[in-house]
């Protein structure tokens, strides 16, 4: 094969929580999101290092209102339609569906605004990839039933999916369980809404709160499958190879090491069961699953259709506690690697480790990948309604590349690709709206003032070109 297949689906990928706002609008309770602001105390909310959950006076809290993506999302889908995306990856907001998270009856406006936004998608022949829970969790939830440490939840993720895949039924083949599942551990608010009781091991209660995300995560596939066969329903990790320091063995197996937290949530979710050196890192941590009856039933009779991902970067460990000793607190940090080009936002563009994820998930599991977000974070300036982006297309172009080399050297089965951000949004881990990632410019700055207005990149123009040529053009 010397062509990507027909079938390869193109487009981008965006977040509720980052693009949608309308917070007070049709019937929404508040999100988890909602309550994280701006600024150098952000990380701590994402860890679920803090207990105070209110607004504060003068702070900026740019989930509110995001990119209003639910008032413009007729232009927005207008413009994708126009760049040719076959696939638009976009999530729920669950707060929009059950406003408070444990009512019985779901919410009919918010049913029908998504609805909406399906309609419109296949007006123009996207097909829809929904995340149904993207860093999204009805507040009420968190504060009433801290998260997903607490198994009522898996209840409430059951009621909320059961509604979704009846409801959108024949509109939506592709699906997300969870996004990220694997940063659980590490960022419990964002990704399981799960704040951090000081009185008690931590990791205790972030493997609980992972064990109850990926017995959810297997009832999805099992409702999904249930009310249509034809449902697609895949996992979502973030990926992105440890690389060992240096060829010293003793660096080697700590990179293995760092690899398995990624494959702890794989292996379960794709091949049915808690992997045995995942049991034996619980048992030296001393820490117990709480499995219930059943549980190992559901996981083994429901790994998913297709494995997606996030794709950033790589990063590089060592044995040696006193090299590592500057990333040692922070479980998100990196040595740099000397092979790799400058660190921008804390990250070192790395093509050819697209490839590598590509063929170590596919090795692995045999089953079709789905890159679900790629892209680099940047500054951009508008200038006659455009930007000259040419270092994002540069990105893209290698990122391309090496996907390519993926599906057609090495015989990767990957079902399509999503770019991070086809539309500015707000960043997860800055909330910045400097921090660009889209071909489509939005204007509005750090503080969430500007016109909404959009305007087309030149990497707008440029992955069209890409599209249209089923990624054969990347000049
Ligand atoms: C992924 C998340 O981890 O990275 C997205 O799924 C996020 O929600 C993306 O936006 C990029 O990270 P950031 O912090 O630059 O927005």
């Amino acid at each position: 094969m010397s062509k990507l297949p027909d079938t390869f689906l193109w487009g981008g990928a965006t977040a509720a929580n980052q693009v949608e706002g309308g917070y007070q609008e049709g019937g929404r309770g508040l999100a988890n999101m909602d309550v994280v602001p701006q600024g150098p105390d952000r990380f701590s909310y994402m860890f679920g290092d803090v207990s105070d959950l209110s607004f504060k006076e003068g702070r900026h809290y740019p989930a509110l209102n995001s990119i209003d993506f639910y008032h413009h999302y007729k232009e927005d889908i207008r413009m994708m339609g126009e760049m040719g995306f076959q696939v638009f990856r976009m999530s729920i907001s669950w707060s929009r569906i059950f406003p408070k998270g444990d009512e019985e009856e779901p919410n009919e406006e918010g049913l029908r605004f998504y609805e909406n936004v399906f309609q419109e998608l296949k007006k123009y022949h996207i097909e829809p990839l929904v995340t149904i829970c993207h860093y999204d969790f009805p507040l009420y939830l968190v504060t009433e039933y801290g998260g997903f440490k607490n198994r009522k939840l898996i209840e409430f993720y059951k009621r909320y999916v059961t509604v979704l895949f009846k409801r959108y039924k024949g509109l939506v083949h592709y699906w997300l369980t969870f996004n990220e599942i694997n940063d659980s551990v590490i960022l419990p608010y964002i990704s399981a809404g799960v704040l951090i009781d000081p009185g008690e091991d931590r990791d205790v209660q972030t493997y609980q709160a992972a064990h109850h995300l990926l017995v959810a995560s297997a009832w999805a596939v099992k409702i999904g499958h249930d009310i249509d066969p034809e449902n697609k329903i895949g996992n979502m990790v973030c990926a992105g190879e440890w690389y060992p320091y240096t060829c010293a063995p003793a660096d080697v197996f700590q990179a293995i090491t760092n690899n398995r937290h990624l494959y702890f949530f794989t292996d379960v979710q794709a091949r049915g069961a808690y992997p045995s050196y995942g049991i034996k890192e619980l048992e030296r941590k001393g820490i117990k699953i709480p499995f219930e009856e059943g549980d190992k039933e559901i996981l083994r009779d429901n790994t998913v259709d297709f494995l997606s991902f996030s794709y950033y970067a790589t990063h590089v460990v060592s044995a040696d506690e006193k090299i590592n000793a500057d990333i040692a607190e922070n479980p998100l940090a990196t040595l740099d690697n000397p092979y790799l080009g400058p660190v921008k936002y804390k990250r070192q563009d790395d093509p050819m480790g697209l490839r590598i994820t590509l063929n170590t998930l596919y090795d692995r599991y045999q089953k079709p990948l789905f890159i679900v977000e790629n892209g680099t974070g940047a500054v951009d300036e508008l200038r006659n309604e455009t930007v000259e982006d040419d270092y994002r297309i540069d990105y893209f172009r290698k990122h391309i590349q090496a996907l390519k080399d993926a599906v057609l050297l090495d015989g990767v089965e990957l079902l399509g690709y999503t770019s991070w951000g086809c539309i500015d949004l707000i960043s997860a881990s800055s909330a910045q709206m400097s921090k660009r990632y889209g071909f489509i410019y939005v204007d509005l700055d750090d503080e969430g003032k500007g016109t909404y207005k959009r305007y087309r990149k030149k990497s707008f123009y440029w992955y069209k070109k890409v599209i249209a040529s089923n990624g054969e053009d990347l000049d």
